[in-house]
């Protein structure tokens, strides 16, 4: 019940047998909600409930639902043209994106912009580049890592079974090595007295026995492991990689696509951490609700000529108007908004984990942040179908949030997030847990 109201209501419901029949069942929807419109971090469905959403669109709106400055570009830029394939003619607002792209870059060197339409395809770019750049057969990736789902990218991902099985062969050379995923460390040792043998993993067993360091052409990984479990590594593992990196003369692809545009308190995470990557891709985020994509490599590395690579839809002027004005309203507040609620947040989580023993464990940066849901402290026992019911029971009070890894609940609320709104979202979620303790335990 979302008030008086049953959940799903009558329009609801029907909705969704209409979805059963028309749309692929590989879909994954977690809990029938059906929208009819939103604004800011407020959206209702279509029996007229009201609901927080704390997804964002999986962390797409930064700005919020259908925010009046990303609105008035979408329709000023829909007056003068929608589309004029980005790849084969010039236009004003697709060049000024990517010279503010350059601008922002977390690298020092000069950059160049390369635009797509979904997270994927910035990765599939990232992957095309790095091998054309170095000529180099091998590509290093992460377990829990998720990178998309055309070949390329779903040869990288590695964050669950479900989403390769029956899809072999994938992409040759991709090696994938254990994440730091402290609070499940793949080799049972404990952070900080491991030293960060991940990463000297990587060197002592990878590199020097099946699989050469030279001929790996680039690292990908995500700042912090997102579908994997909103997974934050400790300070030293991104410098460490950097060096093994340059070490090896491997390039360093950042996947910002859920971690970046201001997501974590930071235009993109891998700031949190000093780090200077060769490539980024970006996605989801930078245009509030815009499909649009972009992989920004150093200029030395886009060595690539006229037709090695291109696209219809990326770069589309729809959505370049709306990126502008997204980031725009990201640096005028939105970034530091998320910083500061995502500190309060995360507070407010500890603080409830004090209380709650089912919460193992908390962690983040800015809005962007996981709580593992454990049976046991000690044993650190995942709970995947409790988890998923704490996910539903949320949804019937009010509150849209999704899961993420093995048994982390994510929290990444639009930026733009009051302190009032935040805590009507925590009271419903620590309300959740109560009533799940008191089942299970
Ligand atoms: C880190 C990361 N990379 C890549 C992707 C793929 O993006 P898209 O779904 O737009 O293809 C996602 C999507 O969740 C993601 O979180």
């Amino acid at each position: 019940m979302n008030g008086d109201k049953p959940i799903p209501g009558p329009r609801a419901r029907e909705w969704v047998e209409r979805d059963k029949r028309a749309i692929s069942p590989s879909y994954t929807r977690a809990y029938p909600f059906v929208m009819e419109r939103g604004k800011g971090v407020e959206v209702w469905d279509v029996d007229g409930n009201r609901y927080l959403d704390f997804n964002a669109g999986v962390a797409v709106l930064a700005t919020g639902h259908c925010h009046p400055e990303v609105v008035k570009a979408i329709k000023e830029q829909a007056e003068k043209f929608i589309h004029m394939a980005g790849t084969d003619f010039y236009y004003p607002v697709q060049i000024r994106l990517a010279e503010k792209l350059n601008e922002i870059a977390p690298i020092k060197e000069d950059t160049l912009v390369f635009f797509v339409n979904s997270g994927a395809e910035a990765v599939e770019s990232a992957f095309k580049l790095a091998r054309y750049a170095t000529r180099r057969p091998l590509t290093l990736a992460f377990i829990g890592a998720f990178h998309g789902r055309t070949m390329g990218a779903i040869t990288l991902t590695a964050s669950k079974a479900v989403q390769k099985r029956g899809f072999y062969p994938m992409v040759p050379g991709v090696v994938h090595v254990p994440y730091a995923y402290c609070y499940r460390c793949a080799f049972k040792q404990e952070y900080p007295s491991c030293d960060l043998y991940c990463v000297k993993y990587i060197e002592e067993v990878v590199f020097h026995t099946y699989a050469p360091g030279d001929e790996f052409s680039a690292i990908f990984v995500e700042p912090i492991q997102g579908e994997g479990g909103y997974v934050v590594p400790p300070p030293e593992f991104f410098p460490r990689l950097w060096e093994l990196a340059d070490k090896y003369g491997i390039l360093l692809v950042v996947d910002e696509i859920q971690s970046g545009m201001g997501r974590t308190g930071k235009m993109f995470a891998i700031e949190h951490w000093g780090v200077e990557p060769d490539i980024v891709c970006v996605a989801k985020g930078i245009a509030s609700g815009l499909p649009l994509g972009a992989m920004v490599a150093r200029k030395s590395l886009m060595t690539w000529p006229s037709g090695a690579h291109g696209n219809t839809f990326g770069g589309n002027p729809i959505s370049c108007a709306a990126a502008l004005v997204t980031i725009k309203l990201l640096e005028e507040e939105l970034i530091e908004n998320a910083a500061r609620m995502g500190e309060y947040a995360m507070n407010r989580l500890k603080e409830m984990a004090e209380k709650h023993p089912i919460i193992g464990d908390v962690r983040g940066k800015g809005l962007m942040i996981g709580v593992e849901l454990v049976k046991d402290r000690e044993t650190r026992e995942a709970i995947p179908e409790v988890r998923d019911q704490a996910v539903y029971k949320a949804f019937e009070r009010g509150l849209l949030l999704l899961g993420c890894g093995l048994s982390t609940v994510r929290m990444m609320p639009p930026l733009s997030i009051t302190k009032d709104l935040l805590d009507e979202g925590l009271d419903i979620f620590e309300g959740v847990l109560a009533d799940i303790e008191e089942e299970l335990f």
